[in-house]
């Protein structure tokens, strides 16, 4: 979700607790083995636990997830084991880990070990591989005529077929169900401890799913950024592109008048800039002379690569993480220069290249499109006709057509009862986890409070705010925010 760039701190190895703890009698799992590792940096623990690669298989074959851990800082004030996932889906948890006393702060780090796992075929824990000459083949995002509908279907499905040829059944098994029963096996491992988790983004998913499958075993939820996987697939596709779009206008208006935007005017030339662009390189694809330079993404950027690449820059206005200086300058240096490499799609690398994980994960969770171009088109002039500036926005389901594995989580109300209350945190203004959708999950926990920051962006954890501090009291502390908070950062 987010490109974390902290230094990593020295944090001193801490073994004042006995790492070995009784797994309960009922359980059929091994305790996790931990080890001292030297990767990232030395004063963590690294662990590892092998689980059902097919949880309705207990018996059958394995997959070994890996996870790092950071024990509780002062022992005397441990509250127990604290779970984060950064979303993606794909993104590794390991890495905010190395420095979880910066990331979640003294008080956190204090009283909880803080463990980053990895969901299943991600980063430690037996990370998915595929062909990445298959995946930087370029096909049109959305189709216009059956040809362009072929290609976009036969990629998918030769892009999935090497997977499996590279990484076995594990590719039928990377949903959020799966990941939040490994989830629960980790948490039997660790001991008898409830669960303490904080999921942004997709990671709201992994969370939500655990709530509605074990809500008895949680201390504490926090779900930043959320999703609502009840949704039908229009109401799915007008929600995303209407929050997209819906940003891009606050978006405009900030740059207008930010002396950090070079593009400043009217936020009427912001929107004319982009659209124009987007116009423009659909006819012509626009130059990315530092991709050419570096191999590493597409020599040049077609319109809808630019309405798909653009969403992740809208996530952050400012802060030790903003991307919307970059967008601004990204729009700026395609326009008046030509020059759109800012804008350009990354490329896969190596068969273990983290690009693969997004479709591998998402096409298990949500549905595949119908291969219907009548269907497609039809989706495609009710987003361009109400969201013009954005169209097809970032809706990525098309990925999944012609995807070889079925969904195996179909999307559904989550009924969740019985849990402690949980707490939700979304912006008003959010690219990509509309505030639509924290709503309409609000409606599906029986127990939960929604804390609203006004203002935009995807997720409010990493401004290290208001929202920051009021999730940290709530798992530390148990305190939860008084129904219909507002803050603002
Ligand atoms: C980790 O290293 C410490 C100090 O070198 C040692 O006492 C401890 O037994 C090691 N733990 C494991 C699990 O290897
Ligand atoms: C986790 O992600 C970061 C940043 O994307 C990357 O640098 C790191 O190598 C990844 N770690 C693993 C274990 O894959
Ligand atoms: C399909 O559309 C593409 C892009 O507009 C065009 O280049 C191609 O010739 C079309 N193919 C057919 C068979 O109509
Ligand atoms: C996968 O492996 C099968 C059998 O070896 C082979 O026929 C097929 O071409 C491979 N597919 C891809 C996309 O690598
Ligand atoms: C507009 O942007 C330019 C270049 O970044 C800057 O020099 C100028 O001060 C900005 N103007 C305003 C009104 O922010
Ligand atoms: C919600 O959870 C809290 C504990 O976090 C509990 O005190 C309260 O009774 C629960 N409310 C409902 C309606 O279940
Ligand atoms: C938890 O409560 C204690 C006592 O009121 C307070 O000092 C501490 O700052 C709280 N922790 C957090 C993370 O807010």
């Amino acid at each position: 979700m987010i490109s974390l760039q902290l230094a990593s701190l020295a944090i001193p190895a801490l073994l004042t607790v006995a790492d070995a703890r009784s797994v309960p009698a009922s359980s059929t799992f091994t305790p996790i083995k931990w080890s001292n590792c030297t990767i990232p940096s030395p004063g963590f623990d690294c662990g590892t636990l092998e689980v059902p690669i097919d949880w309705d298989e207990p018996f059958g074959a394995k997959v070994q997830l890996g996870m790092l851990r950071q024990k509780a800082l002062k022992p005397e004030k441990r509250i127990g084991s604290f779970f984060f996932n950064p979303g993606g889906p794909g993104d590794n948890a390991t890495i905010y880990v190395e420095a979880a006393t910066e990331v979640f702060g003294q008080d956190m780090a204090d009283a909880f070990d803080i463990i980053g796992l990895d969901p299943r075929g991600v980063g430690l824990s037996s990370p998915i591989r595929c062909d990445p000459d298959i995946y930087n083949q370029r096909v049109p995002l959305w189709p216009s005529n059956q040809t362009e509908l072929n290609a976009i279907i036969n990629k998918n499905k030769a892009l999935g077929e090497s997977c499996y040829n590279m990484t076995g059944p594990l590719m039928k098994h990377l949903d959020s169900v799966s990941v939040a029963k490994d989830l629960e096996a980790i948490r039997q491992a660790l001991g008898d401890e409830k669960l303490n988790y904080l999921g942004l983004s997709y990671g709201t998913l992994i969370g939500q799913t655990y709530a509605e499958l074990f809500p008895q075993n949680i201390r504490s939820m926090t779900l930043d950024g959320n999703m609502d996987h009840s949704t039908d697939q229009i109401s799915y596709l007008t929600v995303k592109t209407f929050t997209y779009e819906d940003t891009l206008y606050k978006f405009a208006d900030w740059c207008s008048t930010s002396t950090s935007c070079p593009l400043n005017g009217t936020s009427a030339d912001v929107l004319k800039v982009w659209d124009d662009l987007v116009a423009h390189a659909n006819k012509t694809p626009i130059p990315a002379p530092s991709c050419k330079a570096s191999g590493s993404c597409l020599e040049d950027v077609t319109g809808w690569e630019i309405q798909y690449n653009a969403n992740s820059m809208l996530f952050i206005e400012s802060g030790v993480f903003e991307t919307w200086p970059k967008l601004g300058l990204a729009l700026y240096e395609a326009r008046y220069k030509r020059d759109a490499s800012l804008l350009a799609t990354s490329k896969a690398t190596s068969p273990s290249s983290s690009a693969f994980e997004g479709t591998a994960i998402s096409c298990l969770d949500w549905f595949h499109p119908q291969p219907n171009l009548v269907n497609l088109k039809n989706k495609y002039n009710l987003a361009t006709s109400l969201f013009p500036h954005v169209g097809m926005g970032d809706v990525g389901e098309n990925h999944c057509m012609g995807w070889p594995f079925p969904q195996v989580n179909p999307e559904h109300r989550a009924n969740i009862h019985g849990t402690p209350r949980i707490l939700q945190v979304n912006s008003q203004h959010d690219p990509s986890c509309s505030y639509v959708w924290a709503n309409g999950l609000q409606e599906q926990i029986s127990n939960s409070t929604l804390l609203t920051r006004k203002g935009n962006g995807h997720t409010s954890y990493f401004l290290f705010g208001e929202s920051w501090e009021i999730i940290n009291a709530y798992h530390v502390n148990l305190t939860v925010p008084a129904d219909n908070t507002f803050v603002s950062s």
